[in-house]
C-alpha cells in the first residue's frame, strides 16, 4: 500500500487550529520554531470556532460527521462491512490556560490526514475507520478531565456529569456563575441525554490515539517512537481549608488561623509523601500537584480566611497512591488540629490505570519494524481519553518526541518529520486493524 502523508497539509492545519486561541497572538521570537500559545476551553466560542471548521474540513475530505450529546465529534470513513465494530483515533482540541498547540491536535488532525492518506491511497476499509474528538479532555472548566471519553466509556454517571459546575467564572469573572454542564451544553447546541453518549460494547473493535509524549525519555534517548503500553492512574481532589481572617496589622500572631498558612502546609505535606513513596519504590512513579489555589478574600493585607486548592495526584500502582492519600488525610487531621482550621476534601475522580492491548501493541512494533523506525514501549504518564476508551475498546497508544519533554506550554513542540511519522504508523495501523 502506497500511503503519502501530505505533512504540509498537516502541519498549515495545525498552525491554523493553534491560531483559534484564546491567547493573545504571541510567537515566542527567542524560539528558533514559530510557537503559539493556545487557551481554548471547551463550549467558548474560540472552541465552538475550532469545532465548525474541524467539521468543515473533514466533510470537505468526504467524511460524514456526528456530534453526540456532550459534543464528542465522530469523523466517520464508512467501510464495506457494516457488521464489523470500527476501528477508532482521535484525541481532543481543548487546551488549557497558556498552553501549546501539539497536546491533544496531533492526535485529533494527524487521525484525520491519516484517514485522507488511506483514502487517497485507493485503500478500502473493511470496518469503518472513525477519528474521534473528545469534548473536555483537559479538566479546566468542569473539574475533571477526559468528560468526553469518561461518558463514552461509561464510567462516569451521566447524570452527575451535568450536574458538574462551571469553574469557568473562577477565572473569568465577566463569566456567569452558578451555571452546570448541563446548562452550558445546551447553550453552546449540544442536546440529547448524556446517557446516549455511552458506546454500545462492539462500537469500536480497536482504538489507537496519537500524542506528543508530554515528557522527555523519546528525545534524550533518540527513538523515534513511543508505543505505550500503559497509562498511569490520575485521581484529582478539591480542598477548602476554613480558617479566621483579619486585620494584617491587628490580628496579632498568637490569635491567628491564617487559612493560607495551614494549605501551605499541606502542599509540602503531600509533596513530602510522594516524594518518600518514590524513595521507597526506588522509582518516579508518584506524582502529585497542587495547581490551583485560591485565596479570599486575597488582599495585601488581610489575614486568609478561606483558601481552596486542587489536587492532582497520579501512579502506575493504585496502592501506593493511596498510600499517600492516606498518610496525607493523616496530616491534614493534624493540620487541622494544630491550626485550628476547617478542612474540607471534595473526591473528584480516583481512576485506575489502562492496560494496552497485546495486539495493537505487536501491531504497532511490526509496522515500526517495517517502516523502519526506532521505538520504544513504555508507558503514559499523562493521562488520555484513551485511559476511558479502554473501558469498551482495546487500546494502544503512539507518542512521538516533543522538545525537552515540555508540555502544557507555548514552547511546547514536535518537528514535523516526528508529527509525519507518526501519523503513518498510526495510518498503516488503522488500515492493517480495519482489515483484520
Ligand atoms: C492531560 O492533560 C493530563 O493532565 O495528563
Ligand atoms: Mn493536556
Ligand atoms: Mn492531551
Amino acid at each position: 500500500m502506497n500511503v503519502t502523508i501530505h505533512t504540509d497539509r498537516l502541519l498549515s492545519e495545525l498552525h491554523h487550529l493553534a491560531l483559534l486561541t484564546d491567547c493573545p497572538p504571541t510567537q515566542d521570537k527567542s524560539l528558533p520554531e514559530p510557537t503559539q500559545a493556545v487557551t481554548r476551553i471547551i463550549f467558548t466560542p474560540r472552541d465552538l470556532e475550532a469545532r465548525a471548521w474541524l467539521t468543515a474540513l473533514a466533510e470537505a475530505a468526504g467524511f460524514s460527521v456526528r456530534v453526540d450529546a456532550v459534543g464528542n465529534t465522530f469523523i466517520r470513513w464508512d467501510g464495506t462491512d457494516p457488521s464489523l465494530g470500527a476501528v477508532g483515533t482521535g484525541s481532543h482540541t481543548d487546551a488549557i490556560p497558556y498552553s501549546g498547540m501539539y497536546d491533544g491536535t496531533v492526535g485529533v488532525l494527524g487521525g484525520l490526514e491519516a484517514m485522507r492518506a488511506l483514502k487517497e491511497s485507493g485503500f478500502t476499509p473493511k470496518r469503518s475507520i472513525e477519528t474521534l474528538m473528545f469534548t473536555s479532555e483537559e479538566p479546566t472548566r468542569f473539574g475533571i478531565g477526559c468528560l468526553g471519553s469518561r461518558l463514552a466509556g461509561g464510567v462516569l454517571d451521566p447524570e452527575a456529569a451535568d450536574k458538574l459546575l462551571d469553574r469557568l467564572p473562577e477565572t473569568d469573572p465577566s463569566a456567569p456563575a452558578g451555571l452546570h454542564l448541563g446548562e452550558v451544553r445546551e447553550a453552546a447546541g449540544f442536546n440529547g441525554t448524556l446517557a446516549s453518549v455511552k458506546l454500545p460494547k462492539g462500537y469500536y473493535d480497536a482504538w489507537v490515539e496519537l500524542h506528543i509524549e508530554q515528557g522527555p525519555l523519546l528525545e534524550r534517548e533518540g527513538i523515534a517512537l513511543g508505543i505505550v503500553t500503559g497509562i498511569a492512574a490520575p485521581a484529582s481532589y478539591r480542598y477548602t481549608v476554613e480558617g479566621f481572617g483579619g486585620h494584617a496589622g491587628a490580628l496579632l500572631m498568637p490569635f491567628r488561623r491564617d487559612a493560607l498558612c495551614a494549605a501551605a502546609e499541606m502542599i509540602l505535606s503531600v509533596e513530602k509523601h510522594a516524594l518518600a513513596a518514590n524513595a521507597k519504590s526506588g522509582g518516579v512513579d508518584t506524582v502529585a500537584t497542587v495547581g490551583m489555589v485560591g485565596v479570599h478574600p486575597g488582599a495585601v493585607n488581610s489575614v486568609p480566611s478561606r483558601v481552596t486548592l486542587t489536587l492532582d495526584i497520579r501512579d502506575t500502582d493504585v496502592v501506593r497512591r493511596d498510600g499517600v492519600m492516606a498518610a496525607f488525610h493523616e496530616d491534614i487531621a493534624a493540620i487541622e488540629k494544630n491550626r485550628r482550621v476547617k478542612i474540607t476534601e471534595e473526591f473528584i475522580n480516583a481512576d485506575a490505570p489502562a492496560k494496552s492491548s497485546e495486539h495493537i501493541v505487536e501491531t504497532l512494533e511490526a509496522i515500526c519494524k517495517a517502516e523502519g523506525a526506532s521505538y520504544k514501549k513504555m508507558v503514559s504518564r499523562a493521562y488520555h481519553d484513551s485511559t476511558f476508551m479502554a473501558a469498551v475498546v482495546p487500546i494502544a497508544m503512539v507518542f512521538i518526541p516533543c522538545r525537552a519533554g515540555v508540555s502544557h506550554r507555548p514552547d511546547e513542540y514536535s518537528t514535523p518529520e516526528a508529527i509525519a511519522l507518526g501519523t503513518r504508523v498510526v495510518a498503516l495501523a488503522l488500515a492493517k486493524l480495519a482489515n483484520e
